[in-house]
């Protein structure tokens, strides 16, 4: 996923003049009317306040909202009722268990994560941050050139476990993990997969303590990583993902021209978009089965307040030891609302407008309010979501449309993202 931030973040740096956003890091924070900063370097209020929001590089350390804390649960597909749109979904991860963008789809009891033509595919995010724990996901990758299928652990800090898999290698996933965003394409190693993994299910599971990480296919451990190994003399740290994190699963295309030129290599080549799977289904598709996560309890040592949610107390060091455990809340009332003030705004589902160019990352302004009469609800979702697989064909059109009316969405920014990108590829 690093990949593919990193290459999005370059993307809207360059035609941040083009949406009127303003970009954000480290070195320049975003400011008080849009404070927080996506995990696409592009400042906002409402959604780019919730998961992904980093905040290092926003107004303060309490503009991005507080991350609901572990829950112990076991995810199937019989439905899509917990699981919302970017557009829908204001950080209460009760209701929704799942944030997605893209196109999620049923199918038999399985999750699709599907790639349209010329989109940029699915990524689905747990709601539930994991503070060290152990998940698994039996799943099916897709297959082709330039096409990535992803079950990752990521921290708003940055802090990433990776399974990856390129589609031009159906035997192996790639194991991985970055700290703090630090890019360094040296730690990757290859699990052997012992039969086709789009042909086949395999339970692939990542095991996270504070002092080692085990990725296993079917059971049997494949890499074990350990805290100790990643000591760094010269910043006398260690280089471990270890903060809070969620489960993201995706399905995105590493091989697309505006990539750079190793990303495209290592992904095998550009995406195919007249393969046999997109010419049979309309998409690109991997298929999800059972997710489990089991929560370890905090570490010893942890500074516990509350139960509810995960908040950082320092922006000079994002770190375990900064990682505070709260009863604050974590649901906004509406798109409006940052973590400096979360009932700013009339109570989620009155209607609002959007109120600066700012919390709005369009061209032309004309923004509606996600979760309003005419931005599709979560059931118009999930049940269009449960059309399509066989038909696959016909969700070419929609989702096509799709994106096209969210790039005027507000609170959408993996959608601008998206559009943005569609708009470099064309
Ligand atoms: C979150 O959703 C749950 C279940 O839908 C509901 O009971 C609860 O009141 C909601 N919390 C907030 C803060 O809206
Ligand atoms: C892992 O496999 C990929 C694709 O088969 C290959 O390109 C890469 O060099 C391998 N990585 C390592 C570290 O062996
Ligand atoms: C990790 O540490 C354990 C002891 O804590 C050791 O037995 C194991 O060999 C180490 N693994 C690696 C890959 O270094
Ligand atoms: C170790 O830390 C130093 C100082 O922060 C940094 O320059 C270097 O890149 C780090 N090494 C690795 C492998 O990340
Ligand atoms: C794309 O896939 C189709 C169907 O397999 C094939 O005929 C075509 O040659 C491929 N195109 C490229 C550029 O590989
Ligand atoms: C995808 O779009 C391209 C044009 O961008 C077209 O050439 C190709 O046939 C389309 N593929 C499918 C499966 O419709
Ligand atoms: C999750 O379950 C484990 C036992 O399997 C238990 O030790 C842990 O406290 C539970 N955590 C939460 C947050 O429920
Ligand atoms: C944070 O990690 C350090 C080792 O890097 C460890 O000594 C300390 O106990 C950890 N603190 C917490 C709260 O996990
Ligand atoms: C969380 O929200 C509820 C109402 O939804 C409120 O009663 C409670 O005081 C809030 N808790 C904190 C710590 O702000
Ligand atoms: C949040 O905004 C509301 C409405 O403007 C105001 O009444 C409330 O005092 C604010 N809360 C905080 C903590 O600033």
């Amino acid at each position: 996923m690093v990949r593919f931030i990193t290459a999005l973040l370059a993307v809207s740096a360059s035609l941040s003049t083009v949406w009127a956003t303003t970009t954000c890091s480290v070195d320049s924070p975003c400011p008080e009317d849009s404070p927080c900063c996506s995990a696409y370097g592009e400042c906002g209020v409402g959604a780019y306040c919730l998961g992904g929001c980093y905040p290092l590089a926003s107004y303060s350390i309490d503009s991005c909202t507080p991350a609901p804390v572990c829950v112990n649960k076991t995810y199937t597909w019989d439905n899509l009722d917990k699981a919302a749109s970017n557009e829908v979904y204001l950080g209460n991860a009760t209701e929704y268990d799942w944030v997605y963008s893209g196109t999620p789809l049923l199918d038999n009891g399985n999750l699709l994560l599907t790639m349209p033509n010329n989109s940029v595919g699915t990524l689905f995010s747990n709601n539930h941050y994991v503070w060290y724990g152990r998940i698994s996901a039996k799943l099916k990758t897709s297959r082709g050139a330039g096409v990535v299928t992803a079950f990752i652990l990521m921290s708003d800090v940055k802090d990433e476990i990776d399974l990856e898999f390129v589609g031009v290698d159906l035997y192996h996933g790639q194991t991985n993990y970055y700290f703090e965003g630090i890019l360094d394409y040296d730690n990757e190693i290859n699990a052997t997969v012992s039969s086709n993994t789009f042909e086949n299910f395999h339970e692939y599971t990542i095991d996270w303590t504070p002092d080692a990480i085990t990725w296993y296919v079917d059971g049997t451990a494949a890499r074990t990583l350990n805290r100790s190994a990643t000591f760094n003399a010269t910043s006398n740290r260690y280089q471990f993902p270890q903060t809070p994190s969620r489960v993201e699963m995706s399905l995105w295309p590493a091989g697309l021209s505006t990539e750079a030129e190793g990303t495209i290599e290592w992904a095998g080549g550009l995406v195919n978009w007249s393969s046999t799977d997109m010419e049979e289904h309309g998409y690109y598709y991997a298929t999800f089965g059972e997710i489990t996560v089991e929560c370890y309890n905090p570490p010893s040592g942890a500074n516990i307040q509350g139960d509810k949610s995960y908040v950082y107390t320092s922006d000079s060091a994002v770190t375990n030891n900064t990682v505070e455990i709260t009863d604050r809340n974590t649901t906004l009332n509406n798109f409006d609302d940052t973590g400096l003030n979360m009932t700013a705004g009339t109570t989620a589902g009155a209607s609002a407008t959007a109120s600066s160019g700012d919390s709005v990352p369009t061209s032309n302004g004309a923004g509606t309010v996600p979760g309003s009469s005419d931005s599709g609800s979560g059931t118009d979702s999930s049940s269009s979501s449960t059309t399509g697989f066989v038909q696959g064909g016909t969700t070419t059109d929609k989702s096509g449309a799709t994106s096209q009316n969210t790039r005027i969405r507000q609170g959408s920014l993996f959608a601008v993202v998206v559009a943005v990108v569609a708009l470099v590829v064309i």
